[in-house]
């Protein structure tokens, strides 16, 4: 059988799966069928209702959700002996590589694995998606030398979570427009961090060893770290002025344009309108950021260059001007879309779990064949 090679597995279904749907062509995003647009700006839509939607392929009523949302903020509390291993990370170190460490330590304080057991199931996606966020806060004030703060109970999950890390209640309306940026990032069809995802889970490993992979597969400047290279871009560009200076001479070099680009929307990423539209919002009502500037005529120029081979901004390119004026610092980017695609990467996996086969791909050698053993003193 002739097997066809493609890099990056381009355009090869890698299961089958109902929990997202995307068309790049039409700039279509749908989360268990509904368009993103219309689930991300219903006023009542949280974060925690698309998780539970992703994860259990239903809207829960009232009443539902009101449980959910409990079992969560009861669980939110880090052991005093993670937040102590916690203690020897390097404050330089980048808090990505912390938050994967600490989501892999939940192995080992939560062994026991029962995968066919529904209740485990629950526990174990509330127990993540419950914690990460309380990680990475932790990790931030920890680096600067503070104690953690605890979490709120009276907070949702997205205000609870820029009070702890900026150790203030947020703004209503600043909390309001993290959770809607949350929803934005929590799922998003077999990208490279939920195909690493589904690969460590049909293993049948733990679900902490599920999510350790998935965030260094995000880490990547290719994947989730693109926000944090956007705002370098943008500093770096530093006027508008300078835009088409810096594009022309970046692209001269074959150098890409971070947040720009995707595998499957050849036209705007239907998220970034949103988190753009999200962004002017922010400035509105709290000042203007004067990377936005540059950030819109980036965009215009690129559009210009390379519109026709379909690369617009990304959900990357106005995610870090969001999270900026929301107090996040810039390395915790990819840390934050991690709090928010844990939601996706746990649908996956119980996805996954239903209908598991272990991923054994195959490969087309292009090695050599029967080679000779070269003895050490007579290689060169
Ligand atoms: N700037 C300039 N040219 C680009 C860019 C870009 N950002 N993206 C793609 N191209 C060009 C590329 O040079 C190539 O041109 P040619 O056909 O003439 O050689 C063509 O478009 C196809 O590019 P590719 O790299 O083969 O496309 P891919 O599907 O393998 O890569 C991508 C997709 C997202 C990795 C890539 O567009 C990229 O590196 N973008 C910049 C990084 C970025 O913003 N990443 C965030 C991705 S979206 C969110 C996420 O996944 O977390």
């Amino acid at each position: 059988m002739t097997v066809e090679f493609r890099a990056g597995l381009e355009g090869i279904p890698a299961t089958q799966s109902s929990i997202s749907f995307v068309d790049g062509q039409k700039g279509i995003l749908e989360y268990r069928g509904i368009p993103i647009q219309e689930l991300a700006m219903q006023p009542e839509n949280t974060f925690l209702e698309t998780a539970y939607l992703l994860i259990w392929n239903e809207l829960p009523n009232r009443e539902v959700l009101a449980e959910f949302e409990h079992e969560i903020q009861y669980h939110r509390r880090l052991k005093y002996r993670i937040r102590d291993m916690m203690k020897c990370f390097p404050e330089s170190g980048h808090p990505m590589d912390a938050l994967q460490a600490c989501a892999a330590a939940l192995g080992l304080f939560y062994s026991k694995r029962a995968l066919d057991d529904p209740s485990y199931i629950r526990a174990a996606v509330v127990r993540i998606l419950a914690k990460i966020p309380t990680m990475v806060a932790a990790f931030q004030l920890m680096r600067k030398g503070n104690d953690p703060v605890q979490p709120r109970d009276d907070l949702s999950y997205a205000a609870n979570f820029l009070y702890m890390l900026n150790e203030q209640e947020p703004d209503p309306f600043a909390a309001r427009i993290f959770d809607i940026s949350l929803t934005l990032h929590a799922e998003h069809t077999i990208n490279a961090s939920t195909f690493s995802a589904m690969v460590t889970a049909s293993t049948l490993t733990d679900p902490y060893a599920v999510i350790a992979s998935a965030v260094g597969t995000l880490a990547g400047p290719l994947h989730g770290g693109a926000s944090e290279e956007v705002i370098a871009m943008l500093e770096e560009i530093g006027s508008v002025e300078n835009v088409r200076p810096f594009l022309d001479d970046r692209l001269e070099r074959k150098e890409k344009i971070m947040g720009f680009g995707h595998r499957v929307y050849k036209v705007k990423d239907p998220r970034a309108n949103i988190l753009q539209h999200l962004a002017e919002q922010l400035f509105e009502k709290f000042g203007q950021d004067k990377y936005y500037d540059i950030a819109v005529e980036l965009e215009r120029a690129v559009e210009e260059r390379l519109g026709h081979k379909g690369i617009y901004p990304n959900v990357d390119f106005y995610s870090g001007l969001v999270y900026r004026k929301l107090g996040i610092p810039t390395d915790l980017f990819t840390p934050v879309f991690a709090i928010s695609r844990a939601a996706g990467w746990l649908a996956h996996w119980k996805e996954q779990l239903a209908e598991n086969r272990i991923f054994r791909p195959t490969q087309i050698y292009t090695g050599l064949h029967g080679s000779p053993y070269i003895s050490i003193d007579q290689r060169t």
